[in-house]
């Protein structure tokens, strides 16, 4: 097969990590007699810096060509008081939008091997963490209208939070088909006891359960949620959320898993376009130092294999080399028991492309 993968490897630790997602990538092509063309996309900081702006015109056009987008991490302190339209973080918005990529796969997953690494209790961690977060990805309160004003001689600002019956049934669908591929439980997270775009949420939802009556459908308030993601995680199959509230949700979801560093993530649009970031950020306090973990990354990869190429096995391929490394007690930093030695960046991506 052969393929054009956008490269954005963005700020902070972004390029070191992308750089091991290329390695494991390079190691899938030799194994499997594939050819993936690599294109440099700027975006974030780094295009800021460069071009003066966070995505330029031609970097969406670059990003659109390509059958799928790989993607480090994009911002950081260095920003901050760039005009609030040219933000790092505005640049990773447009691109989601100019991509159509409305549906946002955040699974939260226990690797066994780091059970001990969750800052739950044991007795509540035996009961198993697999859970995916379907998290709307270009609308609501991000897309909403901004303004920022005064009224009666005080400032004011507001964000709306919209959306259309058409985009919350596209994500329910999303929703409800992957927990077919499941365990057949879809969990719709919303605040209908007080937002009107919740309780249109929860009707929609409702209303196509009816052509899903295999998979059981069960409603939960977001504090709720938030709440029940802590105290029994287990009872959580897919969840499926609007745009704010899986971008809160899934961070909290990735923490109880004890290795934020490990968690990829897929956002998908129309006919398989894709794009694949891990769910961590850009941490430029370790940026340059070779001790991030790259695993987020190449497991993103993993799903960009398996999503937009539709290579199972190959993607199989690199989850079980992940999955040896951590068995072989392979740990980054981040992810190794206090005392105990750990492997850089660099020497991480070598173990787990050289298992594939
Ligand atoms: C995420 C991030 C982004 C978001 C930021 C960087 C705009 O937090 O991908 O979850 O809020 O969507
Ligand atoms: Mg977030």
């Amino acid at each position: 097969m052969e393929k054009t993968i956008a490269v954005i490897r963005g700020d902070g630790i972004g390029p070191e990590i992308v750089e091991q997602a290329l390695r494991v990538l390079g190691r899938v092509e030799a194994r499997f007699g594939h050819r993936f063309h690599y294109e440099d996309v700027w975006m974030g900081g780094c295009a800021i810096d460069r071009f003066g702006s966070s995505l330029p015109d031609e970097m969406l056009e670059a990003a659109r060509r390509a059958d799928a987008v790989l993607l480090g991490a994009v911002g950081g302190p260095k920003w901050d008081n760039v005009d609030k339209n040219n933000r790092p973080e505005k640049g990773l918005l447009r691109l989601r939008a100019g991509l159509g990529l409305y549906a946002n796969l955040r699974p939260a997953q226990i690797f066994p091997q780091l059970a001990s690494a969750s800052p739950l209790r044991e007795d509540i961690v035996a009961r198993g963490i697999d859970f995916l977060i379907v998290r709307e990805l270009t609308g609501g309160i991000y897309f909403g209208e901004h303004s920022t004003g005064e009224e009666g001689g005080e400032a004011v600002a507001s964000d709306v939070l919209r959306y259309s019956e058409g985009e919350i049934r596209r994500i329910a669908r999303q929703g409800f088909e992957a927990a077919r591929k499941r365990r057949r439980k879809l969990c719709s997270v919303d605040k209908a006891n007080v937002l009107d775009s919740s309780r249109l949420w929860r009707r929609i939802v409702g209303e196509m359960a009816a052509d899903y009556p295999d998979v059981e459908v069960s409603h939960m308030y977001v504090d709720n949620c938030a709440m029940q993601i802590v105290r029994n995680p287990a009872q959580f199959d897919v969840i499926v959320t609007e745009n704010m509230f899986g971008d809160i949700l899934s961070d909290e979801a990735s923490m109880i898993t004890g290795s934020i560093g490990m968690i990829p993530s897929a956002s998908l649009g129309e006919g398989g376009r894709g794009l694949y970031e891990p769910i961590h950020g850009s941490a430029p306090d370790i940026a340059g130092q070779d001790v991030a973990n790259p695993v987020g990354t190449i497991l993103s990869a993993a799903m960009l294999l398996r999503y937009s190429f539709g290579l199972g096995a190959e993607a199989d391929a690199v989850e079980a080399a992940v999955s040896s490394v951590l068995e072989e007690g392979w740990r980054t930093a981040d992810i190794c028991a206090p005392g105990a030695q750990s492997v850089g960046c660099r020497r991480m991506g070598e173990l787990i492309a050289e298992r594939i």
